[in-house]
């Protein structure tokens, strides 16, 4: 009897002891500790650049000298600030300062304190790392800098064969394909990690058969509009693209992608009745599903009843986004975004009041960077200055609860956006 008890002991031991062992070697040696796998073009630096014959130094002010207005684009643009932005230093510090997110935040070996000698078996962590005699931290802030598409070996590549330019030039016929966007918004899964498209795989949603395939249009399209102009100073007027790359940090952009339609059944409801109202989505202006990008990414569409006080006496709010199960795997559970130019309604049922005058149905529709548990955890732990907007009202409009409701119903002009405005037509895109 004891024996058999010690035995089963013995057993219960071991088979804990097998169980830390287990889960200690599928977290060291098999998951993967950054949330994606590597790709062989983003798991290296851009080699190691020189200074192009005729130039001071590779330094985006360099450039700016003669392409000034390029440059004060850029300068505005989130790719200048993917190291310093906020938001990604935060979740580096998460992440223990990993080199390997430099590869796209700062993609260029003169921007990184460390060279990558070796990569064991694929684990970033492990990485043999030997410092940077090349290192140059002011280039660093520069982020997403122009020599990280431009330069090659001394010599400046662009979308030309014709320019007379004080430095080295070469034609590339990759800037006017999206083939240039690849490297980084094509972040791939690793083992472990089951993603229906990787996280910031924007390129991969890229499969849309209306912007792509009837209008011909690609990421440069609608993220650097078409423009003519110098393209240096004192040259030639010429037709060229702005350096803009606007997104998810600005609500301009986002509300180029969504176009919006509000009904109500019935539209003269009488007090006591019920009216149901529905609020159409449309991904009208983006060519890839909304949100995209970075899994954090979500939109909330929600309906608001607000009494003659504006005192909330009912709310309904739906999100949109991807539902990911971090632990112990990666499993994206669910996702619910939408296709380019995919629709989905949302419903909201409500009895009016008897006496419901002057109150309001408002819609709403925000864009969130994050969410309000992420943005707190970040400030609380990892130094998020939150000084930088992270949710957006990208629509709202208020509908009086009673028979003037036919008359605002009446009031929404159908978005010119549904089906593509004149604005984003591809113009030079060969
Ligand atoms: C001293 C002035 C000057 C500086 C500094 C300068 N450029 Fe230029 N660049 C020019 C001129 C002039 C042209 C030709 C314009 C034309 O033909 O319309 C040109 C052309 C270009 C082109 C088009 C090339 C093609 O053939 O498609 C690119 C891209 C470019 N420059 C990028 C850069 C970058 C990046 C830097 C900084 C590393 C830089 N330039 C610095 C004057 C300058
Ligand atoms: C060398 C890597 C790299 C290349 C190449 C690149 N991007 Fe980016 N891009 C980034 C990074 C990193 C960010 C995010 C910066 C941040 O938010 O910290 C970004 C952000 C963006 C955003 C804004 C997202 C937001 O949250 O507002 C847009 C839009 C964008 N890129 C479009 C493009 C397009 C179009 C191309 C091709 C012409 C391109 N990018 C090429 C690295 C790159
Ligand atoms: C994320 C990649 C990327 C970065 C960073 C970038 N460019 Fe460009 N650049 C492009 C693409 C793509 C085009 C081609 C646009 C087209 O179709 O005309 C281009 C075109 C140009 C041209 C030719 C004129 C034109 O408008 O087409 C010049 C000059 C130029 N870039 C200079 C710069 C300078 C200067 C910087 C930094 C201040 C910079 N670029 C940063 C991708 C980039
Ligand atoms: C038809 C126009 C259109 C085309 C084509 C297009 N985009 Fe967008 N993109 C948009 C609009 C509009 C938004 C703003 C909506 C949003 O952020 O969800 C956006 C948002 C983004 C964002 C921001 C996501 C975030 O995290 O905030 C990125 C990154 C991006 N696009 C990259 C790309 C890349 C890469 C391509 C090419 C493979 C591309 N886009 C093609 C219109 C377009
Ligand atoms: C293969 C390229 C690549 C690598 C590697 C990469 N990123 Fe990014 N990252 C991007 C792109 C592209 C975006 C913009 C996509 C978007 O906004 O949807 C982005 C956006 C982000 C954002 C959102 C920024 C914002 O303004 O909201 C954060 C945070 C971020 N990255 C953190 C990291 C961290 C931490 C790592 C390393 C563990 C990392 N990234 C590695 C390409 C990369």
């Amino acid at each position: 009897m004891d024996q058999k008890r010690r035995r089963r002991g013995g057993v219960l031991i071991f088979l804990i002891f097998l169980g830390v062992v287990s889960a200690y070697l599928f977290y060291t040696e098999l998951r993967p500790t950054v949330i994606f796998g590597l790709r062989d073009d983003y798991a290296r630096a851009i080699p190691y650049q020189k200074v192009p014959a005729g130039l001071n130094s590779l330094k985006a002010k360099e450039c700016g000298r003669c392409h000034k207005a390029i440059y004060e684009e850029w300068k505005s643009s989130i790719h200048a600030h993917a190291y310093q932005d906020p938001f990604f230093q935060a979740y580096w510090k998460k992440d223990d300062n990993i080199w390997v997110c430099l590869n796209c935040h700062t993609p260029l070996e003169n921007q990184q304190p460390t060279l990558i000698q070796e990569i064991p078996r694929g684990r970033v962590e492990r990485a043999v790392q030997i410092p940077n005699m090349n290192y140059d931290p002011e280039y660093q802030n520069e982020g997403v800098t122009c020599a990280v598409c431009h330069v090659k070996d001394g010599v400046i590549h662009g979308p030309y064969d014709d320019s007379a330019a004080p430095h080295p030039v070469q034609f590339d016929p990759k800037f006017r394909t999206k083939q240039i966007c690849y490297r980084c918004h094509n972040v791939v899964s690793g083992p472990f990690q089951f993603y229906n498209v990787g996280p910031c795989g924007t390129y991969a949603e890229y499969e849309g058969e209306f912007f792509m395939k009837e209008k011909g249009m690609i990421c440069q399209s609608c993220h650097m509009p078409e423009v003519t102009r110098p393209v240096a100073q004192g040259g030639p007027i010429r037709s060229g693209r702005r350096h803009l790359w606007r997104g998810g940090h600005d609500p301009d952009m986002i509300k180029r992608a969504v176009a919006v339609q509000v009904m109500a059944d019935p539209p003269q409801p009488q007090p006591g009745e019920r009216v149901t109202f529905t609020l159409t989505l449309i991904n009208a202006g983006a060519g890839h599903k909304i949100p995209t990008g970075d899994p954090d990414r979500h939109f909330t569409v929600e309906f608001l009843v607000r009494d003659a006080e504006k005192k909330v006496v009912r709310h309904q709010a739906d999100t949109m986004g991807r539902w990911i199960l971090w632990q112990p795997v990666i499993w994206e559970v669910y996702d619910n975004r939408l296709l380019p130019l995919a629709s989905r309604d949302y419903e909201f049922t409500y009895d009016v009041p008897e006496d419901a005058r002057n109150w309001i149905v408002q819609t709403r529709i925000r864009y969130h960077i994050l969410t309000d548990d992420q943005h707190e955890m970040l400030r609380e732990k990892y130094e998020l200055t939150a000084k930088d907007p992270y949710v957006f009202t990208i629509y709202e409009r208020d509908f009086p609860l009673d028979e003037s409701l036919s008359v605002a119903l009446q009031d929404q002009p159908l978005d010119p956006r549904v089906g593509c405005a004149k604005e984003m037509e591809p113009g030079s895109v060969g």
